[in-house]
């Protein structure tokens, strides 16, 4: 079969379907089922990025040999399967020095790329934001400068034409190289600007009326089908992990009439590369804001334990581990009877994201969960041309009754109580 490294999609500026083998380096750590799950999660990372994965498999590192990592057998065995895959692109999932990358590439006769390279590649299709695609690229040069070899999407995209494919000549290189420091000088002013406004978006979105909630878990948990089902918004999901990079916000009415912001962030995952963690949490940033924490678990999955532990884990580290939280385990379609059955007395909230499934339960829950400022009734009597008031209440809480009285407007509203106690304090014939 004849290699193949995808076709450029210049709509969604991807490389799709680029055939590809996926290997998880079990450097026997975790036992054999921990390998095999982590197999998987790096299937499901590399069809994130529109890889056709043609075959995947645990390779066991014995010894790790300096040029390649893998052995000699190991590394010949690979190439044959590539060879007759026609796999263009070898995910390892794992970490190499950049040497070995090239070595591999060299005895494999396809593009490599390791478990950076591979997150990288994610967070860079992802990055919404202007911060958001500033800190990847950030992390992308960085992670490149110490590496000869390029990527193989995004920045090739970024740059159309900069550098090379295939193999370079060291001049071309050493041009690389500076001009990847400039960039990088060049990435690091830029982004203390979009710091400084995001500092500005944030400071608005504070004042907005409506209390913060983030939906945060394991990459796959099905966040993003969560928001869109929660919110009825047409937000970018798909069956890929990573859909979200950068925190994404809707405002969502509860039962009560209230209102919410719900923000979706990044999928936590575990091993992070350390040169990606600026990236992952400058997205985490609205967790930080969030009055109210949802926490989604995919309970189908069963490794669910280890990944709430992950997740427990980042939160602690973002320093919001006291915030209020609540538990929502998704993907119960997928539980046998008996498993549900055994979930349902322990008040877990249990919701299907894609069937629908207890949502109302959900939004109901939140309401509770926000009793902090009650909706209080009360009347107010307003100048007949006050619309900006009415208006606060209709949106804010429920308006019960509008009635012209005196040349005045009487209107009668149900709105959270810090709302009612600003309002009375400025429309005092309030009663
Ligand atoms: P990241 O963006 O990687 O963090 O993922 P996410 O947590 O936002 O997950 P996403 O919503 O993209 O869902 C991941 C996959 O799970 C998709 O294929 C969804 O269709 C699927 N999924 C989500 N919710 C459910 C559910 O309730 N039941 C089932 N069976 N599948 C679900």
């Amino acid at each position: 079969a004849t290699p193949t490294i995808g076709r450029y999609d210049a709509e969604s500026g991807l490389r799709i379907g680029a055939r590809a083998l996926v290997a998880h380096l079990d450097l026997g750590e975790g036992g054999l089922r921990d390998a095999a799950a982590r197999l998987d999660e790096a299937v499901g990372l590399a069809e994130a990025i529109q890889l056709d994965v043609a075959h995947a498999e645990v390779v066991r590192v014995r010894e790790r040999r300096p040029a390649t990592l893998l052995g000699t057998g190991q590394v010949e065995r690979l190439a044959g399967l590539a060879a007759e895959a026609g796999a263009g692109v070898v995910v390892i999932d794992g970490a190499l020095s950049p040497i070995q990358q090239r070595n591999l590439e060299t005895a494999l006769k396809a593009k490599v790329i390791d478990r950076t390279g591979l997150i990288l590649e994610i967070f860079g299709e992802r990055a919404s934001t202007r911060e958001g695609a500033l800190q990847v690229e950030l992390a992308h040069l960085t992670y490149q400068s110490g590496r000869l070899v390029r990527s193989w999407t995004h920045l090739e995209r970024q740059r159309g034409g900069f550098g090379f494919l295939g193999g370079p000549g060291e001049t071309q290189i050493e041009a690389d190289r500076r001009l990847i420091r400039d960039r990088i000088a060049r990435l690091t002013r830029e982004l203390d600007e979009a710091k400084r406004t995001r500092g500005l978006h944030r400071k608005r979105r504070q004042e907005a009326p409506f209390p913060v909630m983030a939906l945060v878990g394991y990459t796959n948990a099905g966040k993003s089908t969560l928001f869109n089902a929660l919110s009825g918004a047409g937000v970018f999901v798909s069956s890929q992990m990573f859909a979200t990079l950068d925190p994404t916000v809707r405002v969502v009415e509860l039962p009560s009439n209230r209102r919410i912001v719900l923000s979706d962030t990044v999928g936590f995952i575990r091993d992070l590369p350390p040169g990606l963690i600026a990236a992952f949490r400058a997205t985490l940033e609205e967790v930080q804001e969030a009055s109210l924490i949802l926490h989604v678990t995919d309970i189908s999955n069963p490794q669910h334990e280890e990944q709430d532990a992950e997740v427990e884990k980042v939160l602690r580290e973002l320093g919001v581990a006291d915030r209020p939280r609540l538990h929502v385990l998704n993907k119960i379609d997928r539980l046998a009877p008996e498993q549900l059955a055994a979930l349902q007395h322990n008040g877990k909230v249990l919701v299907s994201a894609l069937a629908g499934t207890g949502l109302d339960a959900l939004l109901a829950r939140i309401d509770r969960e926000l009793h902090t400022d009650p909706p209080v009734r009360l009347e107010l009597n307003l100048p007949v041309a006050d619309g900006r008031t009415l208006a606060l209440l209709h949106d804010r809480g429920r308006v019960l009754r509008t009635e012209v009285r005196d040349a005045r407007l009487w209107v009668e509203a149900e709105i959270p109580a810090s709302l009612a106690r600003r309002l009375q304090a400025a429309h005092p014939a309030a009663s």
